[in-house]
């Protein structure tokens, strides 16, 4: 079963079973993840849905749209190299994924 774990901006880390197909927000929001508002439900419209990606993990991800680069520009807490918007991250089959939710979404 696909696995996401997000830490939060404490350290706090919290692991949780995705269902293939679902986005990395909806993930979040379903099992009552801090940290990740997601105002536009997963529209790419608010960017407050932003996580930054563990660095190994980043690389195995599909390629951002022009749009969500775009978007990462107005995210509350700067954008670094490996952010995305979780939104736009689609769980996979054996996806483990490890994502750091910033302090600030809005
Ligand atoms: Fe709004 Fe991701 S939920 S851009």
């Amino acid at each position: 079963m696909p696995k996401i774990t997000f830490t939060d901006s404490s350290g706090h880390a919290t692991a949780v079973d995705a269902t293939v197909g679902d986005s990395v927000m909806e993930t979040a929001v379903r099992n009552g993840v801090p940290e990740i508002v997601a105002e536009c439900g997963g529209s790419l419209s608010c960017a407050t849905c932003h996580v930054i990606v563990d660095a190994t993990d980043f690389a195995g991800l599909p390629e951002m749209s022009e749009m969500e680069d775009e978007m990462l520009y107005g995210t509350s807490e700067d954008r670094v190299e490996t952010s995305r918007l979780c939104c736009q991250i689609k769980v996979t089959e054996d996806m483990d994924l490890h994502v750091t939710t910033p302090e600030t979404q809005v």
